[in-house]
């Protein structure tokens, strides 16, 4: 069944310059872009969309870095998004990541990787309207 989800390229693939490749890659997976932006955040935005992480130790750095640089949000469909989405990106730690997944191929390590996907439906819900206006999912 066709599922939405909800995607960012990360500062440090943007940084490096991965963005269309890692586009590419999403667009080759077979997932249909619904919704794409191109914006920087603020650290207390940073906090908010993370707020689920607030009381790891990674929190502060996480938050400092997802603010430190420009990213892409996206929307993304198609059938299981969510999980296949998941597939496609690898580990979050790069130095597990499977051979041909985003992470292995363009992260740098397990707070700099490159990429974010919703882990769960009502996650991907709550991500989507953390970024965008139901008028801009077309
Ligand atoms: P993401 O899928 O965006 O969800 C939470 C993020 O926290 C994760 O990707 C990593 O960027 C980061 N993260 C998860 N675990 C750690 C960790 N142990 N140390 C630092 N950053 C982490």
């Amino acid at each position: 069944m066709s599922q939405r989800t909800f995607s960012i390229i990360k500062p440090d693939a943007m940084r490096k310059g991965h963005t269309g490749a890692i586009l590419a890659d999403i667009e080759k997976a077979g997932f249909r872009i619904v919704a794409i932006k191109k914006l920087s955040i603020s650290k207390p935005q940073a906090e908010g969309f993370y707020y689920v992480h607030k009381e790891r130790p990674f929190f502060d750095s996480l938050t400092t870095f997802m603010s430190s640089g420009p990213i892409v949000a996206l929307v993304l469909e198609k059938d299981n998004a969510i999980g296949d989405l998941r597939k496609l990106m690898g580990a979050t730690n790069p130095a597990n990541a499977e051979e041909g997944t985003i992470r292995k191929r363009y992260a740098g390590s397990i707070e700099e990787n490159a990429i974010h996907g919703s882990d769960a439906a009502e996650t991907a819900q709550f991500e989507i309207g953390f970024f965008f206006a139901g008028h801009e999912l077309v």
